[in-house]
């Protein structure tokens, strides 16, 4: 996923991201066919630790599933401001938590940029994001900048080999159907990645976490499969235009052999975790 596109904010804005179904679907990809039933945001939640009353700001939020899944855990005095770059996402997100107030508020706005007071929030979320944003360093400047002394950044990410078992039947597909890839249809040169997070943080932060979320996919169903490969930024999505017709039966039918041909369960190991970053 190394492609220009994907710190490209015009089309991160406006196309991949414009509104939450690409995002949606590979949300339901890992929801249904995940091997750790525990859960990505239960788990996610259990590592944070923070005062019953805390002001949190969450960028490139999405479309709310993290709060979505754990609001009957979520302390009272918690006061969080949810934060995208995309309109369309922030709408997603109001959608998804409607009758909360005050514990979330809503905000469009560039993690680049944060409209935010000096020391203002006990602990900033940046979660599968920060390989968005064209300037990393400046990005990481500006929240440190909104943390209080000693507040905490959470900040999820994948690791290069994370669900290559996907990129590996992309990359099947396109030879099949004769679609030349783009370069970096792939994790491996994440900018900000479990490998490399570290390093970006260390330079900002005090001290640097680093935990891993065990988990893994065994995906028996053909249709989401395809779902996800054209919900991805890589060239093989763009392949469903009026071009190529045919072309997602095309997919849906090589991805039912594909799956077959492997004993009715294609297995995607996944690299993803969290750094726990403190000012
Ligand atoms: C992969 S999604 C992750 C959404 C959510 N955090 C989650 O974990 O489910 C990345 C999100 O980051 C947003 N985004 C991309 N670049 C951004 C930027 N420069 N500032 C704020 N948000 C950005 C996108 O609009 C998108 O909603």
């Amino acid at each position: 996923m190394s492609s220009e596109k994907f710190t490209d904010r015009e089309y991160l804005r406006t196309r991949q991201y414009a509104d939450d179904r690409n995002l949606q679907t590979r949300i339901a990809l890992h929801r249904r066919f995940s091997t750790n039933t525990y859960g990505w945001f239960q788990w996610y939640l259990d590592q944070v630790s923070l005062p019953p009353e805390a002001r949190i700001l969450e960028v490139g939020c999405g479309p709310a599933a993290l709060w979505q899944d754990v609001l009957p855990r979520l302390p009272e005095g918690w006061r969080i401001t949810l934060s995208d770059l995309s309109l369309g996402m922030v709408r997603a997100a109001r959608a998804n938590l409607p009758a909360h107030p005050p514990l979330f508020q809503f905000a469009v706005n560039d993690a680049q940029f944060l409209p935010y007071p000096t020391g203002h929030f006990e602990a900033v979320f940046a979660n599968h994001m920060l390989y968005h944003v064209p300037d990393l360093p400046g990005t990481l400047r500006e929240i440190r900048r909104v943390l209080k002394p000693g507040g905490y950044l959470y900040a999820a990410t994948n690791g290069e080999r994370h669900m290559e078992a996907i990129e590996m039947f992309g990359r099947a597909f396109a030879r099949e159907a004769g679609v030349r890839l783009e370069e970096g249809f792939s994790h491996r040169n994440l900018r900000f990645s479990l490998e490399n997070g570290a390093e970006h943080l260390r330079p900002y932060f005090a001290h640097v976490e680093r935990r891993d979320y065990p988990d893994a996919l065994e995906v028996t169903e053909a249709e989401p499969l395809a779902a996800y490969l054209l919900s991805t930024t890589s060239a093989v999505a763009r392949l469903n235009s009026k071009q190529r017709p045919g072309i997602e039966e095309a997919l849906l039918a090589f991805a039912r052999q594909y799956i077959a041909a492997r004993g009715g369960s294609l297995y995607v190991a996944k690299a993803t975790g969290l750094f726990i970053a403190r000012k």
